[in-house]
């Protein structure tokens, strides 16, 4: 397995794809994304687009779809949701699709669609996520963060580094055999500077800082968990997401 890390889509290789692709926006499209699936909706379907969102959505049966829009961290209006992973109870979720489009998150998952294997993760599913790589163990893995508008962010860095040190350690690799890029390395040092203080992380980041003027603390300390979730969300058709886990499979 190699493995390497791209800060923002923008920066992926254009020419080519790895064997498994994993977009991450810890906050908060992945985490999102990864609730709702645990929750028990149906799919998540994701648009960089919310125009075509609408338009797709319209053709699905009124209430078996949930519509979830966010620009600027804010909800998107005529959407039921915006893009807060504590909206996505069971109550609401269970036997629904989820259509989402976010400002980063699914742009950084349409970039990678076409990948053989195309996932994502977040630091509340980090594990299933390590699992299921470490069961399949594709050839190579890219992790691509989501970033805000086309720049670094660091909670997308730590989570790339928390898969990258756990599949080091529970795979037994040495850096030497899992990094395909220097940015892998970087991202594992970030991961282990702050892996006891992840909260501080998420709020010291400048998307963090955003939320945090927009009144959304709740949602860091849930983004900011580590490993609470058993799914993987693995797209099963261009830009539709079902939730797997290695216990059920
Ligand atoms: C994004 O896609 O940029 C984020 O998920 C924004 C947000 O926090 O809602």
């Amino acid at each position: 397995m190699k493995l390497s890390v791209y800060h923002t889509p923008e920066l992926a290789p254009d020419e080519k794809l790895p064997q498994c692709a994993i977009a991450v926006d810890v906050l908060r499209a992945t985490t999102t994304i990864a609730t709702a699936l645990a929750a028990g909706a149906e799919a998540v379907q994701v648009f960089s687009d919310i125009q075509e969102l609408m338009q797709v959505s319209e053709q699905w049966s009124a209430p078996l779809r949930l519509r979830a829009g966010e620009r600027g961290g804010s909800k998107v209006e005529g959407c039921d949701l915006g893009n807060s992973p504590l909206d996505c109870t069971p109550e609401l979720m269970t036997g629904k699709r989820l259509f989402i489009s976010t400002t980063n998150g699914t742009r950084s998952l349409v970039r990678i669609q076409e990948a053989a294997v195309v996932m994502t993760a977040a630091l509340i599913n980090r594990q299933a996520v390590v699992n299921y790589l470490l069961a399949t163990k594709p050839e190579t893995i890219w992790i691509i963060g989501s970033g805000w508008e086309g720049s670094y962010s660091l909670e997308d860095t730590v989570c790339a580094g928390a898969i990258a040190h756990q599949l080091q350690i529970q795979g037994k690799l040495s850096l030497s055999d899992l990094a395909g890029n220097d940015e892998t390395v970087a991202a594992i040092a970030l991961y282990l500077q702050w892996q006891d203080q992840l909260l501080s992380l998420l709020q010291q980041a400048s998307h963090g800082q955003r939320l945090l003027r927009l009144d959304c603390n709740e949602d860091l300390i849930y983004c900011a968990k580590l490993d609470t979730l058993d799914i993987v969300p693995i797209q099963q058709e261009m830009g539709v997401l079902v939730g797997k886990s290695l216990k059920q499979d």
